[in-house]
């Protein structure tokens, strides 16, 4: 409750004489800071009815106003009616505050909250195949290899007859896989580009072809549709060395020098001789990966492209990169690869 002054009183003991002005200035000191300090629409509700209510400060004052001579009354209740107007228009005021404060503070409430912590985002990256792949391109380029490319979609004479395959032989029988039409099959491998360069350039040649192979096969280590590296290399004094120094070198860069690296004979009608290479597993698996299918070009496949195999030599390779990125990640199942499984992808 405010507390009421007692005018005359006031007017007794200190001898003022009250002018309109003092008695508002008295007044609005005793009130203000209650003004000031309203901080909800209870609060001023409270007050307002404290002040102007009908048993409020101001009626208080209007019935004092008897106790005072009669020559002052009338400035004083001037005075006080005027008081009156004030506090009516501050909490006029007031209510307008507190109302814009209100939606200020619902608004608020509905926006962002700038101190809550940011959701994370998950930055995208490459695709292991695509790593590894981009990785032995790099290796082989060091090495003055150059990247060139060929049609997935292939002409039977590129993908076999070319790379000395003919129809009736053996091997042909593993990589009759998804034909196209009679003359044309997903490839099966990446050899094809081999006869394509010859056929396009003059030796010297050194070439490697990254690209999508198909073929009929689906397990552990085998997939229908996966990628190889090919590379060719012609001049006119090649020999196995350089072949096994080549692959060495890069084996060992891409999966470290501590890997074990196996040649091993094999046959491949577009190579003479030919080898096979396999890299140990690493922990806890015991066994070797072949990852490659190399050897010397054969005679016949030079003559193929109008090459005279008495002037120049070559040797060739293709290597399985997913096989190459089982071993570096140590991933046992080659089938991990295109499942797009982001808890297998994130490992990497
Ligand atoms: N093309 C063979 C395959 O996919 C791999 C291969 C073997 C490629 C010997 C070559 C090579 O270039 O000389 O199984």
């Amino acid at each position: 409750m405010i507390e009421c002054y007692n005018f005359q009183q006031i007017h007794k003991n200190e001898g003022v004489f009250l002018m309109e002005k003092n008695i508002r200035d008295i007044l609005m000191n005793s009130i203000r800071d209650k003004l000031e300090n309203i901080k909800n629409f209870e609060e001023l509700n409270n007050t307002k009815i404290s002040i102007l209510g009908k048993k409020g400060f101001i009626k208080e004052q209007f019935k004092r106003m008897r106790e005072l001579p009669k020559e002052e009354r009338a400035e004083f209740g001037e005075a006080l009616n005027n008081v009156k107007h004030e506090i009516e228009s501050i909490l006029t005021e007031k209510i307008k505050d507190l109302r814009e404060k209100e939606t200020q503070h619902k608004a608020l409430e509905k926006s962002v909250d700038l101190s809550i912590p940011g959701a994370k985002r998950s930055f995208g990256r490459l695709h292991l195949i695509t790593r590894v792949m981009e990785e032995c391109v790099n290796i082989f380029n060091s090495m003055g290899f150059e990247v060139v490319e060929g049609p997935e979609i292939e002409n039977t004479y590129y993908n076999f007859e070319a790379l000395n395959t003919p129809e009736w032989h053996p091997a042909r029988d593993l990589h009759d896989t998804f034909y196209i039409d009679e003359n044309r099959l997903l490839r099966t491998h990446t050899s094809p580009v081999q006869i394509r360069m010859m056929e396009a350039r003059k030796p010297p040649l050194r070439i490697i072809s990254p690209g999508r192979v198909y073929r009929k096969d689906y397990d552990a280590s085998h997939l229908p549709a996966f990628f190889q590296i090919e590379g060719l290399a012609i001049d006119k004094d090649i020999s196995i060395a350089d072949l096994k120094g080549t692959l060495e070198k890069v084996i060992k860069t891409l999966l470290g020098k501590d890997k074990q690296v196996r040649f091993r004979p094999h046959y491949f009608p577009f190579t003479e001789p030919s080898v096979e290479v396999d890299i140990s597993f690493p922990q806890g698996k015991s066994g070797w990966l072949e990852i490659l299918g190399s050897g010397m070009v054969h005679p016949q496949v030079l003559r193929n492209v109008g090459l005279d195999p008495n002037k120049w030599q070559g040797f060739a390779f293709g290597m399985g990169i997913e096989r190459l990125a089982m071993l570096k990640y140590n991933v046992g199942d080659i089938r991990e690869f295109p499942r797009n499984s982001l808890n297998f992808l994130k490992l990497f």
